[in-house]
């Protein structure tokens, strides 16, 4: 079953030099020297906190567009591109004229929307982590995308992703140094929770449209609460992404990042079986801080079926060496083999072969020219997939996007129903606990559609 033909990897390489910023243009100028021409128009929609981070990978772009609900934040953006046009509301910023694409750092309950809107009008996303919250949105966006993947480039924002290790690890398993793949524990410490909605508490400020802030979630009185970390850039979302309406919770959070290192590796698709277990008892209101779900993975052209078990808590898997303490290890993974185990963090890899084969005879690593060359600055993989007439080589396009969300939201689903589950990934239907489907959507308030 190993050695698979690695199609994952056909991409990364492609889309490597790129990213590089060796981008070579029509001009013969490269990246790093954009001349207007050769400029995309993007939409940066969230204007300000992670969106920060990103001004500086725009800076070879033309950012036609800022938009924000909260007036201080906006003004930060446009300071940083004064030439763009303002906008308050985002549905009318993605009809702005001539836009080539949408970079979104909002809220989580509005990524699932501005991205298929966006998808509608023909751009191009990058769309912060995660992609949606629940499953029929990552389901929505997968669609959308899979009919536009011949001409839209789209990322997920876990630019972790680009880390050479990310490579490494794959091309380890998938070469066979620990054999067949059995089993997989990934796992992201530090969750936490919350009681549960805030009380109103007065009038939202004049600086923030509240109303479309909360967009397509359902009716929440405003409680300055929900920004109290607002002018901590990257940090604000920790105030709000623990309300089921609003977020999924650590899942979303650095759940996303950690699973993105298992996901690269195992090239799946969506779980048959799901079972989530917790010290805690579902809340209505936050998502859990203490939880593990395992997910049963069908088996693809290169591996068997695996059993997969994200961890979101203190402890995670039994470390396989006494000496070797995984509670040490504060986002990581462990893939064990029919021939040893690898352990693994965002930047390192440790390969532990065991018993009589421990000479490694068994394994033959790649020659190093058929090592992946590095996928170089993850912004930019994605404006360079914009423009290269290859806008599916992102590593972390919206395919492999919405089936590890879709795949993690069904195990927040299986936690909400107190209840292991049987999927049908086809149908998006739980077969075997007819009332566990209402978790796999959510409400949304009057007047927001997922398909604008
Ligand atoms: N990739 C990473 O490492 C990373 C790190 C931090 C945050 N994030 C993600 O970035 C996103 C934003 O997180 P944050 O901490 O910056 O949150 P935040 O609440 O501090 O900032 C969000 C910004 O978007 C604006 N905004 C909110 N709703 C909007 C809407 N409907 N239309 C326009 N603007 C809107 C807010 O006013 C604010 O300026 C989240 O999805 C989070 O998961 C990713």
């Amino acid at each position: 079953m190993l050695k698979s033909t690695i199609s994952r990897r056909g991409f990364l390489k492609a889309g490597s030099a790129t990213g590089a910023g060796l981008l070579i243009l029509p001009s013969g100028t490269v990246l790093g020297q954009n001349p207007p021409s050769n400029r995309l128009n993007i939409a940066l929609i969230g204007a300000w906190g992670r969106a920060s981070q990103h001004y500086g990978a725009l800076k070879n772009e033309n950012i036609a567009v800022v938009c924000d609900v909260h007036k201080g934040n906006l003004a930060k953006g446009m300071a940083e591109f004064p030439n763009a046009t303002p906008y308050e509301d985002w549905r009318k910023a993605l009809d702005h004229p001539g836009l080539d694409a949408v970079l979104c750092c909002t809220t989580d309950h509005t990524h699932a929307f501005v991205a298929n809107w966006a998808m509608n009008r023909d751009l191009h996303v990058y769309m912060e982590k995660p992609l949606a919250i629940r499953a029929n949105e990552a389901r929505t966006l997968r669609e959308t995308y899979l009919k536009k993947k011949g001409k839209l480039a789209t990322q997920v924002g876990t630019q972790r992703h680009a880390d050479p290790n990310f490579n490494r690890l794959r091309e380890m398993i998938h070469d066979g140094a620990i054999g067949e793949l059995k089993e997989v524990h990934v796992w992201a410490r530090g969750a936490a929770s919350k009681p549960g909605y805030l009380p109103a508490a007065g009038a939202p400020p004049a600086h923030l449209n509240y109303d479309l802030w909360l967009g397509p979630s359902p009716e929440h009185p405003y409680n300055p609460g929900y920004f109290e970390l607002g002018d901590r850039a990257g940090l604000g979302c920790q105030a709000w992404n623990k309300y089921w309406d609003f977020s999924t919770g650590y899942v979303g959070d650095w759940g996303s990042h950690t699973v993105d290192l298992v996901w690269n590796v195992i090239d799946a698709q969506l779980p048959t079986s799901i079972k989530a277990e917790s010290p805690e008892k579902p809340h209505s209101d936050v998502t859990p801080a203490d939880m593990r779900a395992s997910f049963i993975m069908p088996a693809n052209d290169w591996r068997d079926k695996i059993r997969v078990t994200y961890h979101q808590s203190r402890t995670g898997p039994k470390s396989p060496l006494d000496w070797i303490d995984l509670d040490e290890i504060r986002h990581g993974a462990l893939f064990k083999g029919s021939q040893g185990y690898v352990i693994a963090d965002f930047k390192k890899r440790l390969l532990i072969p065991f018993g009589r084969s421990a000479d490694l005879s068994y394994f033959q690593p790649r020659a190093r020219e058929d090592v992946a060359a590095d996928l170089g600055h993850f912004q930019h993989q994605w404006t360079a997939a914009c423009k290269n007439g290859r806008p599916w080589e992102t590593a972390c396009n919206f395919e492999y996007g919405a089936n590890m969300i879709e795949t993690l939201c069904l195990g927040l689903a299986s936690f909400r129903a107190e209840a292991d589950l049987e999927y049908d990934g086809a149908a998006g239907r739980i077969t075997n606990v007819a009332s566990a489907n209402a978790y796999l959507t959510k409400p949304y308030r009057k007047g927001w559609r997922l398909d604008g």
